[in-house]
């Protein structure tokens, strides 16, 4: 998360994949993905914790990422968060996710 948001890097790509024709259409009733087929996963990291409110109405970056990605067709099937990357409970924060990541991921 950078500002409340997604890094510029990041938005740059998301600019270059939204191409109308390809990736996306719009229909008589409304517009369409184009990326049905695929699935997504999503690991967030912010130095706060915007899990609960009133700090989660400041989570600009999850439900963005979620926006763009399912205006695309793609299903995002989880979204994984490392919260307070920027205090003393950074390791913690990164091993729980990456806990919770290879626990949706093992057979
Ligand atoms: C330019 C910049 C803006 C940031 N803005 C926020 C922010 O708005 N909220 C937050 O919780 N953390 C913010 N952070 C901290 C990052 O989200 C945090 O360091 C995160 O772990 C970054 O992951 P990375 O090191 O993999 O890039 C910001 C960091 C940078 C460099």
């Amino acid at each position: 998360m950078y500002n409340f948001t997604i890094p510029s890097t990041l938005k740059a790509y998301f600019d270059h994949l939204a191409i109308a024709g390809e990736t996306f259409q719009y229909t008589s009733e409304g517009p369409e993905g184009l990326l049905k087929n695929l699935n997504a996963s999503v690991i967030i990291a912010s130095g706060g914790d915007y899990t609960q409110p009133p700090y989660s109405a400041m989570d600009h970056a999850g439900p963005y990422i979620e926006a763009f990605l399912s205006f695309l067709g793609i299903t995002v099937e989880q979204i994984y968060v490392a919260p307070g990357t920027a205090g003393e409970a950074k390791e913690q924060s990164i091993a729980k996710a990456k806990q919770a990541i290879a626990a949706n991921f093992s057979d």
